[in-house]
């Protein structure tokens, strides 16, 4: 159902349209612990099956949607278990990576939802993001658009409308929104994901400014496709790509694989992560630019307190 928004565009909500349609249940047999090697391939524990991470999206987005009652070809202790009958046995400890998944993109918009008024109040340092956002702007012809995705309350609109470009913004949080509209500065506000946005050379340039550590890995292809897709030839992309220490990456795998939850290694869901973090590799994410066509123009590591943000100015090669 979509619902139409103030400024006359529609809605799309992402649970009606989520790109796990087209995700096959190799993909996800995948995420039983499977580690991930520096080419992007994928080591499945103890079958030590090793697969293309990339052709495996490739593959998926070419089959129709699978039938989640094929147990059969289903690896590790947290598959979902399926009935002679063929129905799903409801879960207990045991659930399936689609469904928690599902559950954590549930909980960050809630959690973004439920913040939204109040999050202003407590800012970050923002400044390598206002020097990116700068560079961006400067790639931009004069009175160029931009899209901003997601958005969240508009923390960069005035920056854009200074240059003298405007702006369009998207959130899948409609709390967030809410708060970016109060700035009457966007020309159009939609209530979208990043993994369902069907822009089409539409926009000289793209900002996704910490929000892409909010992102399942298996929806990065898509979601760059999307943003890469929205850009006009030779437009960038300024993306962020949050870091952390091997070590609480560890701690929360070991933690989310104890209590039998599908994780996969970078994942986190505890500790002020909006209820889901991934913390990709840097050599997956050069596989996911590469795959996409995107190659770094520029690039800085800000290094924060036990944290980091990997800023990349992005374009098509
Ligand atoms: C930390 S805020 C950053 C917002 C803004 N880019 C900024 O820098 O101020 C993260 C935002 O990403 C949004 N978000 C997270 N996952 C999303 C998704 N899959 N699709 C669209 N928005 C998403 C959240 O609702 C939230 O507004």
């Amino acid at each position: 159902m979509s619902q139409v928004l103030s400024d006359g565009s529609q809605s799309r909500p992402w649970h009606a349209q989520s790109q796990w349609s087209q995700c096959s249940q190799e993909q996800l047999a995948d995420a039983d612990g499977g580690r991930r090697t520096l080419a992007g391939n994928v080591v499945v524990g103890s079958i030590g099956r090793s697969c293309s991470f990339a052709s495996m999206m490739a593959r998926a987005s070419r089959q129709p949607p699978a039938s989640w009652a094929c147990d059969a070809e289903l690896r590790g202790p947290w598959r979902s278990v399926t009935r002679p009958s063929g129905r799903h046995r409801m879960r207990d400890s045991i659930v399936d990576r689609r469904t928690w998944l599902e559950e954590r993109r549930a909980a960050v918009q809630a959690a973004y939802d439920a913040e939204a008024s109040t999050y202003a109040d407590d800012p970050y340092p923002v400044e390598v993001q206002h020097r990116f956002v700068a560079r961006l702007l400067d790639t931009c012809p004069p009175g160029g658009i931009v899209l901003d995705a997601p958005c969240g309350t508009g923390l960069y609109f005035p920056l854009v409308a200074a240059s003298g470009r405007s702006v369009v913004g998207i959130d899948q949080s409609a709390g967030m929104l809410e708060q970016a509209r109060a700035r009457s500065i966007a020309v159009s506000l939609q209530h979208v994901g990043l993994q369902e946005l069907a822009f089409d050379r539409e926009f000289d340039a793209v900002m996704t400014v910490d929000a892409m550590e909010n992102v399942f890995p298996e929806d990065w292809p898509v979601v760059l496709g999307n943003l890469h897709r929205a850009l006009r030839p030779g437009g960038h992309l300024y993306l962020t790509v949050e870091e952390t220490g091997e070590a609480a990456i560890a701690d929360a795998f070991a933690a989310l694989s104890a209590r039998g939850l599908p994780a996969v290694r970078g994942e986190v869901i505890e500790g002020d992560v909006a209820g889901y973090h991934f913390y990709p590799g840097r050599e997956q994410v050069f596989g996911w630019l590469e795959a996409e066509g995107l190659r770094i123009a520029e690039e800085e590591t800000e290094a924060l307190d036990g944290w980091a943000y990997w800023h990349l100015l992005l374009r098509s090669r």
